[in-house]
């Protein structure tokens, strides 16, 4: 646990520097007579920063993490048990394949155990918990079945696709050509009968379904089968939705012809963050071929750790917890609406996912609302984007959404943001402890972590 500076160390220092008068010359003097007080020889700038750190982190621990309504789609809660497993032994440690580092003999089952979990919570044949990140679970997939000069088929980042894939991102990166997806906007989704035409046409050798911007299922049951036929790896970057896929809320990739799904296990997902790779056998024993040491070296066990203690969580209320994310987000986009706000997709249903999206129309505008909203503690994305998964891991349910709706409302509308400020803390103090609330094994697992 991290505490706040100590006043009472940092007076003594400023008294012996101060007050022990002509004696001291130099600066050795000035550590040796800290050392007599039992004051840690640091020095002086040093000491400063330490606490400068200390502090910045404290007052972020305090803003964010106790008063803040976070709405970030991209970010959630780890439960506390799953927070010390991130910081447990483990993280000091190394390792990579082939035995080559000692001292690992528990890795390799702590390892078993969270593909095991993966296997079955997501229904694949192969898992892989060892990519860093969503974004080189992302590549690794990529580079595992795409050579330069081959076409990639996803969404365009224009409309919401991710922007890593891109041309400045990984298709860049790997040479792949890149072909979007043709898309409607107005729905929010990949247009089939033009996808199909399309894949016929250019023969993809990689096609990635999923988005950063995602309110609705993809077709991947309408269009995996095409792919295939014309020559595609068909992947699901899950990266947003994978908590909502575990929960059966969603859509079920790998059971619609995607041969892998993948991204980052700390979005809808409430593990550390990280990234996961789960496919099919033929697709997973190419992925487990090539990623050591292409992609990942030592892999972060203290994290592999902690995602496997939430893959346990999401196996045993995973259900319960995507139902309420996305009956929290049906509940928020309706109150938005029925308040005036530009809601997208509400023709449609406004959202079946974590997201809701209000569309103010130009970037400008989105940024002004999402800094307006920000000087009330609100946190959303500057699309605007607004995700559910954090506060219902908090314990908000349908009625809190209401009263969130109501906030944003009363902020876009020009009321005085430190006003709304109270209320939010307020909220947010009623709903602070993780472990309290149905989607974690709280106190129980806590006590027995004697780390
Ligand atoms: C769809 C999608 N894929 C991949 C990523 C990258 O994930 P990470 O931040 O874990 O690298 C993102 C990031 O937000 C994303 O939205």
């Amino acid at each position: 646990m991290l505490s706040t500076p100590c006043p009472a160390k940092s007076a003594g220092l400023f008294f012996i520097l101060f007050n022990k008068g002509p004696d001291i010359t130099r600066t050795d003097d000035v550590f040796s007579t800290m050392g007599a007080f039992g004051i840690p020889i640091i020095p002086i700038f040093l000491h400063i920063m330490i606490d400068d750190i200390l502090s910045l982190v404290s007052r972020h621990e305090e803003w964010c993490g106790r008063n803040c309504l976070n709405l970030i789609p991209s970010e959630n809660v780890m439960s506390p048990a799953v927070r010390i497993l991130l910081s447990s032994e483990l993280g000091h440690r190394y390792t990579s394949r082939y035995n080559f580092y000692r001292g690992t003999r528990f890795l390799d089952e702590i390892e078993r155990h969270g593909e095991e979990l993966a296997k079955e919570v997501f229904g694949a044949e192969v898992a892989d918990l060892r990519p860093l990140s969503g974004h080189i679970a992302d590549l690794t997939f990529l580079a595992c079945f795409a050579k330069p000069g081959d076409v990639l088929m996803c969404i365009s980042e224009e409309d919401g696709g991710y922007p890593g894939l891109g041309e400045a991102g990984l298709a860049g990166l790997l040479g792949l050509k890149l072909v979007p997806f043709p898309f409607e906007k107005e729905k929010m989704n990949i247009k089939v009968e033009k996808a199909e035409e399309t894949i016929k046409h250019v023969k993809p050798k990689i096609v990635i379904f999923g988005a950063s911007l995602i309110l609705f299922p993809h077709p991947v049951k309408q269009l995996a089968n095409v792919a295939v036929e014309n020559g595609a790896h068909v992947g699901f970057d899950g990266s947003h939705v994978l908590g909502l896929i575990a929960g059966k809320q969603f859509q079920d990739p790998l059971r619609e012809g995607a041969h892998a799904l993948f991204g980052s296990t700390h979005k809808s997902l409430f593990g550390p963050q990280g990234g996961i790779i789960l496919a099919d056998k033929a697709h997973g024993e190419v992925v487990k071929e090539k990623i050591f040491p292409r992609f990942v070296d030592n892999a972060h066990w203290n994290r592999i750790a902690a995602l496997t203690l939430a893959l346990a969580e999401m196996k045993r209320f995973g259900r319960d917890y995507a139902e309420q994310v996305v009956r929290n987000s049906k509940a928020l986009a309706k109150a938005l609406y029925d308040h005036g706000l530009p809601v997208k997709c509400h023709e449609i249903g406004f959202t079946n996912s974590h997201q809701v999206i209000l569309d103010f129309g130009s970037p400008e505008r989105g940024m002004e609302v999402a800094d307006k909203l920000e000087r009330a503690d609100i946190i959303v994305d500057s699309v605007v984007r607004i995700g559910t998964c954090e506060v219902t891991r908090r314990g908000m349910k349908t009625s809190e959404m209401s009263k969130i709706a109501e906030l944003i409302k009363r902020v876009v509308e020009g009321e005085n943001p430190e006003t709304i400020k109270c209320e939010v803390h307020k909220l947010c103090s009623e709903f602070r402890e993780i472990s309290n609330t149905a989607f974690n094994f709280g106190k129980l697992i806590i006590n027995k972590l004697i780390i």
